[in-house]
């Protein structure tokens, strides 16, 4: 039995076959294909487009159609859950169509049904079936996909179609243009996913094409990996900034995706921002002849009515084309009912808690969270490493977060995580035996007790890390250009805390002190928080030219690093980024270079350095500090290449 929750459900042979039955439309519906077969749909957010092309292609099918016409008219007012009604109603129907307002709701449902599932919609997650819809209108205009250049412009983080659109668009070989409304860039979990099952990157576009038709907003290229890619870079200088100008200029834009502000997504207040629009300048501008425009629909004030007229606006095709393409899915989804499960995904051995207690998704809108009765909670291990942290994926919304306490259900000892622990955990994944904690209490609370350590070398104490911040501070105030533009950005955790001393350090030599905020490298959507001045009226972080000093304690392989400058890059361009570190171990990954120092410590990979900060840990005196670990018998954790677990 099929179900198609991700466009990762098919493979890119499967997306073929159902446009070749799409392009048969009249035959399958001669045929008859789905005579005496029922298809509820079950929506719990409103629709017109998906609702209605889905109860037409089944009844072009032969097929008939039952339907909850408000879900607030059905028992989930009574408190029934998705998974109860998911399991009651595939016992009237041979197929369920859902739309549902939590991530990962439709997933759930699928595992209770007893027939397949399509995702009409889930959240801000994904929308698998309007991507269809989008690659069949795209070939239809464009013939092959491989090589178009698509600009995806809009509220990209809240749209389920963009992330749908876009892991397809980078399986199919096109290149994506993001141009995102101001705070709705693409969600750092679907830029990591395009990097890690994709190899695509992104770099900025110097936009002033796009400018010239969208404004208020920054463009990211996303395609192929090149080798110079911004991210890999602490600093926009000049001559890269050039060469990026260059790239934007000599791109060919074959679409430009525009899609609306998903207001019901958004907390209260924050609605109100600036929103890109395309108009008539669109249709002025020479080098646009042949971009087409689409839109999901439906469209609020982002689509001016002078493109309908237009043939480049092609969004009306684009729906009507729902029919055909969800015909074909019925069809294809009828015709594999005995096949188990996708051939597309090939999903790794889950990680799920061996205990009571275990991690949870950090989505506030997750089905975990939100019911966590229609869910078993699991996880994929990615590569870890990063912020010294096991990063975990949420099998129903695919958003990532971090854990750093691990422990050995045999033994019953827990791990803070580093790198050097990879292979050990990956062994006692494989075994069963590791069980993940979001915290020190929770493991303790269980009865877990800490690994011994070896003795602690103290490396800096209280008067060397305040020497130290001292001087980083006055030499950041020397290379500052405009203090004015001067924003400290710390990696969450000591990072923030150490942002916010060197900003008082700034403020204390220059009488006035810099902004500060936070980036938080797996966070669960708002990577980017200010923290002083900590005005509510202040607005969103405004990273646009700006000079920033993104601070961390500790730097190793580079990688925190590199992800810090992927967020901040897709969020805007400032004037330039430098890096500020209190500890340099050395054992860089990736060409980062700090420009700001503490102190240089060259250490092994199997030592473990420790920033203690009074801000977390209160009542101690802050001090840096070098152990290794001893550990009970056969547990002896063995250096390890932090990307073992991300290779099984
Ligand atoms: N494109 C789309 O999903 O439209 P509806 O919300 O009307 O179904």
């Amino acid at each position: 039995m099929r179900s198609v929750i991700s466009i990762a459900d098919l493979t890119n042979d499967e997306i073929e076959e159902i446009f070749s039955l799409a392009d048969d439309a009249d035959k399958m519906r001669a045929d008859r294909v789905a005579a005496d077969r029922i298809m509820a749909t079950l929506f719990y957010e409103p629709s017109t487009r998906t609702r209605l092309s889905f109860e037409s292609a089944m009844q072009r099918l032969g097929g008939s159609v039952i339907s909850c016409s408000d879900m607030k008219t059905s028992s989930t007012v009574k408190g029934e859950t998705v998974a109860d009604t998911a399991k009651v109603v595939s016992s009237y129907a041979d197929v369920l169509v859902v739309r549902h307002n939590w991530d990962g709701a439709v997933q759930a449902m699928a595992e209770h049904a007893d027939v397949p599932v399509i995702n009409a919609g889930d959240g801000s997650h994904e929308h698998p079936t309007q991507t269809l819809c989008d690659l069949y209108t795209l070939r239809k205009e464009k013939g092959e996909l491989k090589g178009l250049t698509v600009v995806v412009c809009g509220d990209l983080k809240n749209g389920r179609t963009i992330h749908s659109l876009v892991y397809a668009l980078a399986r199919f070989g096109a290149n994506v243009v993001t141009l995102a409304a101001n705070s709705m860039a693409l969600p750092q979990y679907v830029l990591e996913r395009l990097e890690r099952e994709y190899d695509y990157a992104l770099a900025p576009v110097g936009s002033d094409d796009l400018k010239a038709v969208v404004t208020e907003t920054d463009a990211l290229y996303l395609a192929p990996k090149q080798p110079h890619q911004l991210a890999l870079y602490t600093q926009v200088d000049e001559v890269i900034q050039a060469r990026l100008n260059s790239l934007a200029t000599g791109l060919r834009y074959d679409a430009f995706y525009m899609t609306r502000k998903q207001k019901e997504r958004m907390k209260e207040g924050t609605t109100g921002t600036s929103y890109p629009t395309i108009g008539s300048n669109f249709l002025r501008e020479q080098r646009f002849r042949d971009t087409v425009v689409m839109h999901p629909l439906p469209r609020v004030d982002e689509l001016s009515p002078e493109v309908d007229k237009d043939r480049r606006g092609i969004y009306f095709k684009q729906a009507a084309y729902g029919v055909p393409v969800r015909m074909a899915l019925l069809k294809f989804l009828f015709d594999r009912r005995s096949e188990k499960r996708s051939r597309a995904r090939v999903d790794p051995a889950p990680y799920r808690s061996p205990e009571p207690i275990g991690p949870q998704c950090r989505n506030p809108n997750c089905v975990t969270v939100k019911e966590p009765i229609s869910s078993s909670r699991r996880f994929e291990i990615l590569s870890p490493g990063q912020a010294n942290a096991l990063i975990l994926a949420c099998a129903y919304c695919d958003h990532r977060f971090k854990v750093q306490i691990a422990g050995n259900v045999q033994s019953k000892r827990y791990y803070v995580f580093d790198a050097t622990l990879v292979g050990t955990l990956d062994d006692w994944l494989q075994k069963g035996d590791l069980a993940l904690f979001d915290s020190i209490k929770e493991a303790e609370e269980l009865g877990y007790e800490p690994f011994k350590s070896g003795p602690q070398r103290a490396l800096m104490s209280e008067d060397e890390i305040a020497g130290a911040l001292k001087s980083m501070g006055g030499q950041i105030l020397r290379d500052c250009r405009e203090l004015s533009r001067l924003l400290f950005l710390g990696v969450r955790g000591a990072g923030s805390h150490l942002a916010q001393r060197l900003a008082n350090e700034v403020g204390k030599q220059a009488k006035r002190k810099p902004e500060v905020g936070e980036i938080e490298i797996y966070g669960s959507g708002d990577d980017l928080k200010r923290l002083s001045p900590d005005d509510p009226d202040a607005g969103p972080l405004n990273l646009k030219d700006r000079e920033i000093i993104l601070v961390d304690d500790v730097i190793f392989t580079g990688r925190t690093v590199k992800s810090a400058l992927s967020i901040i890059f897709r969020s805007a361009r400032p004037q330039s980024v430098r890096l500020a570190v209190l500890i340099d171990r050395g054992h860089r990954e990736f060409p980062v270079k700090p420009n700001y120092v503490g102190k240089n410590i060259p250490s092994s990979e199997s030592d473990r350095v420790r920033v203690k900060l009074r801000e977390i840990d209160p009542g101690e005196p802050d001090q840096v500090i070098i152990y290794t670990i001893i550990n009970p018998k056969e547990e002896t954790p063995k250096p390890s290449h932090p990307a073992d677990f991300a290779a099984k």
